[in-house]
């Protein structure tokens, strides 16, 4: 059975790329739609270099009831991967990709999570708070932001030494090792 993944991002999109990266050339799995609410998002000129189907949705084209869940239909999507995407998921989405939509949270949840803790403002609120360790949280999504049924976290020490920059450094680091193989170990285990 193919698995169609489509990646949903807000921003730079290294993790989309390096997703791609890992697949490409995987016969039972494929990127097939790069999905953004960004029109400047620095994932478009990436999809548009790796050759992946790109489509922006807005926020507010994303709330119409079921908008979004018709143009993953569109493209046979059976996964959905968030990579630093900044918008909500529709109920809808989320009760129609049941325990197919992963997430990752650059820290070690429920530590720094929820509303505006995204992207470096984690970051800052680590090193505000003097933490001497971080990491990545992967997840599945409920209808509430980052809560739902955790898969891994992965560790990394963070010293007095550390700015935002570096900390992000490290996390994307353990992102782009663990997240594809995350991916993959779900993806096989569920359609089995
Ligand atoms: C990642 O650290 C991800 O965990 C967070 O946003 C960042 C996205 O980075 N949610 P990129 O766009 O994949 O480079």
């Amino acid at each position: 059975m193919k698995r169609n993944i489509a990646i949903l991002a807000s921003g730079n999109g290294s993790n989309a790329e390096n997703i791609f990266r890992y697949f490409e050339g995987n016969e039972d799995v494929a990127i097939a739609l790069i999905l953004t609410n960004n029109p400047q998002a620095g994932v478009l000129e990436r999809a548009r270099r790796l050759q992946i189907p790109a489509r922006v949705m807005t926020r507010t084209e994303m709330k119409e009831p079921g908008a979004l869940v018709s143009v993953l239909q569109e493209h046979h999507i059976n996964w959905v991967v968030l990579a630093g995407f900044l918008a909500l998921i529709p109920g809808d989405v989320v009760r129609s990709y049941h325990r197919r939509i992963l997430n990752i949270h650059p820290s070690l949840l429920p530590k720094f999570g929820g509303k505006g803790l995204y992207g470096d403002h984690v970051h800052e609120a680590v090193l505000a708070a003097g933490e001497t360790e971080s990491g990545i949280t992967i997840h599945y999504i409920d209808e509430d932001y980052d809560r739902g049924e955790r898969l891994l976290q992965a560790f990394c020490t963070v010293s007095p030494e550390d700015t935002p920059e570096s900390l992000a450094g490290k996390i994307h680091r353990l992102e782009y090792y663990y997240y594809p193989r995350v991916i993959e170990r779900e993806l096989l285990s569920a359609d089995e």
